[in-house]
């Protein structure tokens, strides 16, 4: 019989750590955001399609789903699809193959153990469009740490208010540069943080973040949180803030 750690144990590098059901642990991720979902969320998201943009292990679809949402979550399919800068990607595939990171293998366990019905859907950010899920439009959508990881993080919130309902709310939890949020708090700022970190492009502040979601047209933008710290592995220890924002009531 498979007891639950062996299912955890199938995948290799958790990104999320996941409360499973069965007993056993939680799966060992690198980031915990256990703690702050509460706070993030509506404790009542019945009635709600809810799209996840960037999932990995699905801890956000799953509490989405928890709170009674009907969720699609999207990601790529492999790893290296992202656009990492290309002055790190031969390094970056090389460590990705060596770890046997597999994006969507966590979802699928945890997916399973969850009896869950989140619809994954592969689906770059960059691309999406109602026709690329399906022709739907939804009430909410969730994004997190995803921007940083983008040349072109405004495209790609132009393309989530796209696949919102009028009116329709993004919840955003992004990276943040600590430094240059307290260094100017009114300056919109983002630093270039390719030599610092190879996965990332745009480190912005809090001011800048606000704005990301102005010049994507968002309405109604609200910062939701005090610059956040979730336990982490030292590697991916960072700080994040917290938006909410409105696609139009008009298009
Ligand atoms: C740092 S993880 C964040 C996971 C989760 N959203 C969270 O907030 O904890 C970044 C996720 O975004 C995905 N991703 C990166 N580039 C993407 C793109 N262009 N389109 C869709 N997903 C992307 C990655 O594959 C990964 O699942």
């Amino acid at each position: 019989m498979t007891t639950p750690n062996a299912t955890i144990d199938a995948n290799p590098a958790w990104y999320h750590t996941i409360d499973l059901p069965g007993g056993g642990d939680p799966t060992p991720g690198h980031v915990d955001w256990r703690g702050h979902s509460a706070r993030l969320l509506d404790r009542d998201l019945h009635g709600l399609h809810a799209l996840d943009v960037g999932t990995y292990d699905g801890f956000w679809a799953f509490e989405l789903e928890r709170r009674g949402a009907e969720v699609v979550a999207i990601d790529l399919d492999r790893l290296d699809a992202a656009a990492w800068p290309p002055v790190h990607r031969a390094r970056l595939t090389a460590d990705a193959d060596a770890f046997g990171l597999e994006l969507g293998r966590g979802f699928r366990i945890a997916h399973r153990r969850l009896g869950s019905r989140v619809q994954r859907v592969v689906c770059d950010v960059l691309a999406l469009t109602p026709d690329a899920v399906g022709g739907r439009r939804f009430d909410l959508a969730f994004l997190g740490a995803l921007l940083l990881h983008l040349r072109d993080p405004i495209r790609a919130l132009e393309n989530i208010r796209s696949v919102l309902v009028p009116g329709g709310r993004l919840i955003m939890l992004e990276a943040i540069s600590l430094t240059e949020t307290v260094r100017a708090p009114r300056t919109p700022l983002a630093r270039f943080d390719t030599a610092a970190n190879a996965f990332n492009w745009w480190l912005p502040n809090v001011a800048a973040l606000h704005d990301y979601l102005w010049a994507a047209g968002f309405v109604e933008i609200e910062r939701i949180s005090r610059p956040l710290r979730p336990p982490a592995v030292p590697s991916m220890r960072c700080w994040y803030c917290a938006f909410s924002a409105r696609a139009p009531a008009r298009p």
